[in-house]
């Protein structure tokens, strides 16, 4: 259990899920962990203080002061390896999004040096205002960790999303992120990632484009920074949102301007993974007015675009790994096995669209990987987080292997 020997500050807010957290605080001290327990008062109405003291073994504190004792915040929030807020209820949520300070919750999240984990629980209206949404998107490009709602009943007797996470799912995300901070094997490198589409503009409210959604270019991105990578992230457009410190988001509309932010990042990075679909072609040029409908057909020139996994290639000096891919739709090996070659990749990741859940917008992938020692790795159909995680791993074991040539 990576729990063990862990300080944790568990704060409670005001939500029915509150009733759980004594077995939460059970389970955490089960795993090793050191807890310590504050609540809001709305959080005392659904859960004793007495309760949570006696499984923390601490006392529980609701207020910055008690009387004439003050309960330093900034120590609490520096003592803690983590801070979790659960259940974190919608006016915590908003207060946090927000910098508000008007009690001892909000002073030790403010004073919180550590990683800070969110379990929010709310009637699913509420989960889904608009207003929820965009304080869960402010807290998350805070740093904060949202830990998912779940779908079931809720208290208002209606069945939908905002149940707060099970305290069984609570402890294994936070034993989870203590489990990849300790193994870190690409912490000091620099990587480049590009994904989603292009857009090739002909004229001011038309373009050639694809059905990249950049799913599997963000999985990539997230999965090297998981592994400690610092990782400049080439998005072409796409409405993915991405909250990672360790992701450094350029966003991107045209093949041109991929060409230039990868030409840019390239010389720092020790592994690249190019995984957006670009675009091969772009009007000669962009009509400056919208093009009017005039005869049956119409004719627009296309030149080709740079390729930014060849150029890249051609630059490749020893000790930077080049990774493509190939999205085939017939004799795919071949043909993937040719780009790997003619673009001087060390390995490339074949998708082809024969099949069922893979390729573009789907949450699923199915690939092979081919490296250029020969290897070739037929995955099954996962999830494209989990195909990152394989491709990450792939990518390691090539670096292992040149370090040891
Ligand atoms: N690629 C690139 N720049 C381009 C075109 C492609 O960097 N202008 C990269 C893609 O990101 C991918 C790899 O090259 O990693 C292969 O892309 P793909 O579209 O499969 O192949 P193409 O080389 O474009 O060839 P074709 O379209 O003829 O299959």
């Amino acid at each position: 259990m990576q729990l063990a020997g862990k300080k944790i500050v568990l704060a409670v807010t005001g939500s029915i899920a509150a009733y759980k957290t004594p077995h939460l605080v059970r389970l955490l001290v089960k795993a090793g962990a050191e807890v310590r327990v504050i609540t809001t008062s709305a959080a005392e109405a659904f859960v004793s203080p007495l309760a949570l003291a006696t499984v923390s073994k601490h006392s529980v504190h609701s207020n910055v002061a008690d009387g004439a004792a003050w309960n330093n915040h900034v120590e609490m929030g520096r003592w803690a390896d983590a801070m979790l807020i659960a259940p974190c209820s919608a006016n915590t949520l908003a207060k946090m999004a927000n910098g508000l300070c008007d009690n001892l919750v909000c002073a030790v999240y403010l004073s919180a040096i550590c990683p800070v984990f969110v379990a929010p629980a709310m009637d699913e209206d509420m989960w889904h205002h608009q207003s929820t949404v965009n304080n869960i998107q402010k807290i998350r490009s805070y740093g904060n960790h949202i830990i998912p709602v779940t779908h079931g009943e809720l208290a208002s007797g209606l069945i939908g999303e905002g149940r707060m996470a099970e305290p069984e799912d609570i402890v294994a995300h936070l034993n989870d992120f203590f489990e990849k901070k300790n193994d870190s094997p690409l912490k000091g490198i620099k990587a480049l990632v590009t994904a989603g589409p292009t857009y090739e503009r002909i004229d001011p409210v038309r373009f050639i484009g694809n059905f990249s959604t950049g799913k599997m270019g963000v999985a990539i991105a997230e999965a090297l920074a998981d592994k400690g990578a610092q990782v400049t992230l080439v998005l072409g457009p796409s409405h993915l949102q991405v909250f990672h410190a360790n992701i450094k988001v350029v966003k991107v509309e045209s093949a041109e301007q991929m060409y230039n932010a990868c030409m840019e990042a390239f010389p720092q990075s020790q592994i690249s993974v190019l995984s957006a679909a670009v675009a091969d072609y772009r009007p000669a040029e962009m009509a400056p007015e919208k093009i009017k409908k005039q005869g049956n057909t119409l004719d627009i020139e296309l030149v080709k675009n740079k390729d930014i996994l060849a150029t890249l290639g051609g630059l490749k000096q020893a000790g930077q790994l080049l990774v493509g891919f190939a999205l085939e739709t017939n004799d795919e090996l071949n043909h993937a096995l040719g780009k790997m070659k003619a673009k001087n990749a060390d390995m490339i990741v074949l998708n082809s669209l024969k099949d069922t859940g893979a390729g573009f917008g789907h949450d699923t992938n199915k690939v092979t990987l081919l490296d250029s020692t020969g290897d070739k790795k037929d995955l099954p159909l996962q999830s494209k987080q989990k195909v990152a995680e394989v491709i990450v791993k792939h990518i390691l074991k090539l670096r292992n292997a040149e370090k040891t040539i």
